[in-house]
């Protein structure tokens, strides 16, 4: 007899009606729920003195298309013209580096000086787009642009070669991306402190150009996201034991941006963070310290949760939920039927993999403040069935906005099939076959390369 659980054994994607992918959730005893009443997706938010139009976002994905010196190339114009056109409330802009030296590819954006006018350009030619097609679709309130900005930390290149700034050593960590002890460095309680003024610095100039928000991004195994599970970083102000330490660069930055910017409610300081990366204790955020050797780890929210009640205090009120560090378990952060080049294929379903994100987004919403905005994630695996489930989680109150990522590659113009179709294009959703980030990993533009012409070409 075969004991192993349903929910281990690993499925591709072959649901032909909401009833079958109905019939499997319940067969795996998951909390994906499910609604028809797709408009209510229409309805607004309203964060501070702003209202964002609609329930769907575009969460942030790096194009790896800007010019040498970081400014938004064509390609850039062209996937975020293709958002704009799309209908979401809410467009997330890329993991932007926050100077040259934290870059993860040669053609990841940067946000300086040097890049102002580009971005400034970018900006208002997203805003007319958006706003035209927003009132198309009858909204009255128009889109709300936020801008990642990010210091690439373990996953920095340089001179085309990987260059690895740390929290601190993790073997396993390395081993993922090929790199040994010796490459790169651990970077200093002085580097971090520099690093603080140049974040609100370039959070600042993100508000001069025009955009809505910045997010001080906190996930998928970058810097901060790796200094919040810092345990083994020794005689640090920024690491060790307590989470205090560990969530101190965040809070720093996050605390001054909130002084420089005399808490302007019309300016979102905000953050995506991974609430659950599945690294083992004790070098993983959000999970269990009894367990060293669990692969993923167990869930524990106490931390995050702690933590963004801590945002709250300092008036942060939006947060993008995400989980996972895509280089060590690619799984926990996008859900997928087919692995990068080399990848293996992971020992679970994939629907309970969308479970466990969606799921994350709901167990923190439940139990932080009520006017914290939560945007969840992992939605693009359920390909045109997508938005039943982002409105049955806005129904039942388990997140307010519903993020969609590779979808927006494949598909931008989703919110728009929602709004006015009740459903994806079943012809045109994302199928989740990683070639977008085989893409990434191999530096190059990154994008759909089965429904979009501008990327078909063979890995
Ligand atoms: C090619 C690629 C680039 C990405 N770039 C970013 C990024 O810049 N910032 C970020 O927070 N997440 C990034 N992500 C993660 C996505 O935003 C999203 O969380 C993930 O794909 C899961 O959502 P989905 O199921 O809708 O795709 C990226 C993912 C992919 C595949």
């Amino acid at each position: 007899m075969n004991s192993t659980p349903s929910y281990k054994k690993f499925e591709s994607f072959s649901y032909k009606s909401l009833a079958d992918l109905k019939q499997k959730i319940k067969e795996l005893r998951l909390e994906i729920p499910i609604s028809l009443k797709t408009e209510i997706l229409k309805q607004n938010v309203k964060i501070k003195e702003r209202t964002i139009p609609n329930r769907l976002s575009i969460q942030p994905m790096e194009g790896f298309d800007s010019n040498l010196d970081g400014s938004p190339g064509k390609l850039t114009f062209r996937r975020y013209k293709r958002y704009a056109k799309g209908g979401a409330g809410l467009i997330w802009f890329e993991a932007t580096a926050i100077s040259q030296n934290c870059r993860s590819n040669p053609h990841q954006l940067i946000l300086s000086e040097k890049t102002t006018n580009k971005f400034k350009e970018l900006v208002s030619f997203v805003r007319a787009i958006s706003n035209n097609s927003l009132k198309e679709l009858g909204f009255k309130k128009k889109c709300l642009l936020i801008l990642q900005l990010n210091h690439s930390g373990r996953y920095c290149r340089r001179e085309g070669k990987k260059y690895p700034i740390r929290a601190f050593h993790n073997s396993d960590l390395d081993e993922t991306i090929g790199v040994s002890k010796k490459d790169g460095i651990v970077i200093s309680d002085e580097e971090l402190e520099n690093l603080e003024e140049i974040w609100v610095n370039k959070a600042i100039l993100a508000k001069e150009i025009g955009f809505d928000g910045v997010d001080i991004k906190s996930s998928h195994g970058y810097l901060i996201s790796e200094l919040l599970s810092s345990r083994a970083r020794n005689n640090s102000k920024y690491g060790g034991k307590s989470l205090e330490n560990r969530a101190c660069f965040l809070l720093n930055i996050v605390k001054k941006l909130m002084k420089e910017l005399k808490n302007d409610s019309y300016f979102f300081i905000t953050t995506r963070m991974s609430v659950y990366d599945g690294i083992p204790f004790p070098n993983g955020f959000g999970v269990k310290s009894k367990e060293s050797e669990v692969f993923p780890a167990s869930i524990d929210l106490t931390e995050p949760i702690e933590l963004i009640k801590r945002l709250h205090d300092n008036g942060i009120r939006l947060i993008n939920i995400s989980a996972g560090n895509p280089h060590y378990k690619p799984q926990i952060t996008r859900p997928h039927d087919t692995p990068v080049k080399g990848g293996t294929l992971p020992n679970e379903h994939p629907l309970y993999g969308v479970n466990r994100i969606l799921n994350l987004a709901s167990k923190i919403k439940s139990q932080i403040p009520k006017d914290m905005i939560v945007i969840g994630s992992g939605f693009s695996y359920l390909r045109q069935f997508a938005g039943h489930v982002a409105a049955g989680l806005v129904q039942q109150q388990k997140v307010d906005i519903c993020g969609f990522g590779r979808m927006a590659f494949a598909n931008p113009d989703f919110p728009k099939q929602i709004f006015q179709d009740g459903i994806i294009d079943k012809n045109k959703t994302c199928i989740t076959c990683s070639q977008c980030s085989q893409f990434m990993k191999l530096g190059l533009n990154t994008g759909c390369s089965i429904r979009d012409p501008q990327y078909q070409k063979k890995l």
